[in-house]
């Protein structure tokens, strides 16, 4: 397989919408072979493994719940007996949750974000190390957010859990270099997947929206695909630790950009 990810194996969580679907996408036209994790959509985890394979890439689909310990020992079983070596792991599974003031919000909602965003990461993230640190090779790529930096009213799980996810991924990149694995994160901004349809979709909110990055538009889930291709081939070997932000501007402080 030609492409600068040719002969390598990859996973995606979340891989059946949005950024997660892109990536896979983009992971087979740079040559990996992808295998996708969805929790609810089995038809549109089966249009993704299609257009895997419309690449001249193996693909393959796996139901599994991240936030579910029990669910993620069993996808890692079936990644160790029909996926191994796992060259890459792209934690892409997320969910922003209900907007509500943090003294107003449900605690079981709250901790419902932190559980698939933050702990499900963890449990992938932690499966796919222990065999890269095995095989010493490896990277894993965590999806963050814009919102790792910028607070973000009625969503402080969601901020916390992208805060977190930032430093978790530093302290993995710690233990994992001397063992020749990387671990980064990616940062999109507004990206206009079904995530964030409610805001993209109605004018007034998405006036607001694109008032807050200097590019004035909306970013495509392509071109973080685009992205996390190259931090997983070699073209990245010396990235690590570290969380690359495409947001066209979004954490430059817009409201400064006309002074102030
Ligand atoms: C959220 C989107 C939001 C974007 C910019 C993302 O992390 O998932 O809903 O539009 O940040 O605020």
């Amino acid at each position: 397989m030609s492409g600068s990810l040719g002969g390598k194996r990859a996973l995606v969580t979340g891989g059946d919408s949005g950024i997660g679907a892109a990536v896979s996408l983009a992971l087979a036209v740079a040559g990996a072979d992808v295998a996708i994790v969805y929790n609810r959509d089995e038809v549109a985890a089966a249009e993704v493994v299609k257009g895997i394979e419309a690449n001249g890439a193996k693909g393959l689909s796996v139901q599994a719940n991240v936030a579910e310990v029990g669910d993620v020992d069993r996808l890692f079983e079936t990644v160790a007996s029909e996926w191994a070596p796992l060259d890459i792991l792209v934690c892409s599974a997320g969910i922003d949750g209900h907007a509500a003031l943090s003294w107003e919000g449900d605690p079981e909602a709250w901790l419902t974000v932190i559980k698939v965003n933050l702990f499900g990461t963890y449990l992938c993230a932690r499966k796919a190390l222990a065999q890269m640190v095995e095989q010493k090779s490896g990277v894993v790529i965590n999806i963050s957010s814009v919102h790792e930096v910028i607070p973000w009213t009625g969503f402080s799980a969601y901020t916390a859990s992208k805060a977190g996810m930032s430093m978790m991924t530093k302290t993995m990149a710690q233990e994992a270099a001397e063992h020749g694995v990387r671990v980064l994160a990616v940062g999109p901004g507004a990206i206009q997947t079904p995530i964030n349809q409610n805001v993209w979709g109605d004018p007034v909110g998405l006036k607001d929206l694109l008032d807050k990055i200097p590019f004035g538009r909306m970013g495509t889930p392509e071109e973080i695909g685009r992205l996390v291709a190259v931090l997983a081939s070699d073209d990245a070997s010396y990235v690590t630790g570290t969380t690359v932000f495409a947001d066209g501007g979004m954490t430059l402080f817009p409201g400064f950009r006309h002074g102030g």
